[in-house]
């Protein structure tokens, strides 16, 4: 009888493990075949109630099936997982002459990249960087930097009032103030920011931008002011440009220039950049009024300043060739892209 049960177990056994197709159920016939209640377990605790002279040869027999089964049960298992790996290795290969995707790479926008350029020429001549509030008050804006209420200088900047008192900075010069508010003499500054005004044509949009600078010191000069202008025209537009001074008025400076620079298009010969004059008009400048240091609280017996504005759509277009301002406002990406 046992005998009888021993062999179905085996052939049951040696059936399953034919069919089997994975180490998961491989194990659960072990734990039925061999386990602390697996079937030859139970066979083997059957032995005592035989006769004495049969329960070693019944004995031997149960070992002989549970030595044969353990080797089937291996072979399958070194079978299953080798298999297993195989799959593995198939899925996750990698076929390394098959074309790579295409990056998508950004670039800076034209006007970053020139406030990034300016910047950095200015950063290097130990200039630190600020920003200013776009939402400015008429006095920033204005009056601290010598435009008083009814000013005639007003007129040319078309501005955007949101109250009587309260505008869109129509210059980054409103940033001089708050930073000689802010900080002692010496110290030189940048800003880099948008301005607004209601103009708005091929060459003007309501929204532009430029770039202030400001340095406050004793024995600050026009030397100084020139100097540094041309090193900084040089740096952008290439060591042969030609840098002319003109003189300006501006309310917050005196005496007030205007810096033109060779056309980097035609280099000075005429061309439709420059209107064929050889020459761009790109920022104004000068010594800072002692009224407007005093305004804000710096002594102007002991300390001068110069300033500078620059134009910074004009100074994209003219780099990057863009005829027309409102393509730098209008985020097409294909007239973006260009200028990887
Ligand atoms: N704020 C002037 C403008 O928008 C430009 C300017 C001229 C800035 C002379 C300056 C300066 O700092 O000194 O037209």
């Amino acid at each position: 009888m046992i005998i009888d049960e021993l062999k179905k177990i085996k052939d049951d056994a040696v059936g399953e493990l034919e069919k089997v197709e994975n180490l998961k159920d491989i194990n659960e016939i072990k734990v039925r075949v061999f386990g602390k209640s697996g079937l030859l377990t139970a066979l083997s605790k059957g032995i005592k109630e035989l006769p004495i002279d049969q329960r070693p040869l019944v004995g031997a027999k149960i070992n002989d099936v549970r030595i044969f089964l353990q080797e089937k049960i291996s072979e399958k298992e070194f079978f299953l997982e080798k298999q297993e790996l195989e799959n593995k290795l198939a899925n996750e290969k990698i076929d390394i002459t098959e074309p790579g995707k295409d990056v998508i790479v950004g670039a800076l926008h034209p006007i970053n990249d020139v406030i990034d350029k300016l910047t950095d020429i200015c950063v290097s001549m130990g200039f630190s960087v600020v920003e200013g509030p776009e939402i400015e008050s008429d006095y920033y804006n204005f009056e601290a930097m010598n435009i008083p209420k009814n000013h005639p200088s007003r007129d040319m900047q078309d501005t955007f009032f949101i109250t009587d008192e309260i505008l869109l900075r129509s210059q980054t010069s409103a940033v001089q103030a708050r930073e000689m508010e802010k900080r002692k003499p010496p110290f030189k500054i940048v800003c880099p920011g948008k301005t607004y005004r209601n103009d708005s044509d091929a060459t003007h949009s309501p929204i532009f931008n430029q770039l202030e600078g400001l340095v406050v010191d004793e024995n600050v000069s026009m030397a100084d002011l020139k100097s540094m202008l041309t090193i900084l025209m040089k740096r952008l537009f290439g060591e042969d440009t030609a840098i002319r001074f003109r003189p300006s008025f501006f309310p917050f400076t005196e005496p007030s220039i205007e810096v033109d620079v060779s056309c980097p298009n035609c280099h000075g010969k005429g061309c439709s950049t420059c209107k064929g004059t050889g020459m761009l008009e790109l920022l104004g400048a000068g010594i800072v009024n002692p009224k407007v240091l005093e305004m804000s609280g710096i002594n102007s017996k002991k300390y001068k300043g110069f300033a500078f504005g620059f134009g910074l759509d004009r100074t994209a277009m003219i780099l990057d060739s863009i005829n027309n301002i409102k393509n730098l406002y209008r985020n097409d990406i294909r007239f973006l892209s260009q200028f990887k």
